[in-house]
């Protein structure tokens, strides 16, 4: 069902630190912070050759991945997301195998839409999928 790894998220504490680190120290190609104020972050997309990867920092007062900071103050890996085709066919097949779906199907920071999945089903991580 899942298909391309399309990025992995970071969660950072300092943005401009995280951009100088995959721009001139990983010599990534990143892009321009975005906010998105619907999901309560600040974005960077750093692309590389097979994937992204999203840096998120908080934005606003109740950013999605505030808690997530302060029990890693230092930051860390918050989320990977996988393309499918379908997004609703996959929920409908998650749900029919007892996985555990949060929320509903949203519109992403790509403008394309997401569903996020709980971390206690799938080995402690966090899953986002994308419909292309
Ligand atoms: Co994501």
């Amino acid at each position: 069902m899942i298909g391309n790894l399309n990025h992995v998220a970071i969660a950072v504490p300092d943005l401009d630190a995280a951009v100088a680190t995959y721009r001139d120290t990983l010599g990534a190609s990143v892009g321009a912070p975005q906010d998105e104020p619907d999901h309560g972050v600040t974005v960077v997309f750093i692309t590389l050759p097979n994937t992204k990867i999203e840096l998120l920092y908080p934005l606003g007062d109740n950013s999605p991945i505030a808690g997530f900071l302060a029990r890693n103050p230092g930051g860390g890996i918050h989320h990977i997301c996988y393309e499918v085709a379908d997004i609703e066919a996959a929920r409908d097949h998650l749900l029919a195998r007892g996985a555990r779906v949060l929320g509903d199907i949203k519109t992403g920071a790509h403008g394309k839409p997401v569903l996020f999945l709980h971390p206690k089903d799938f080995t402690g991580t966090l899953v986002e999928l994308e419909q292309l």
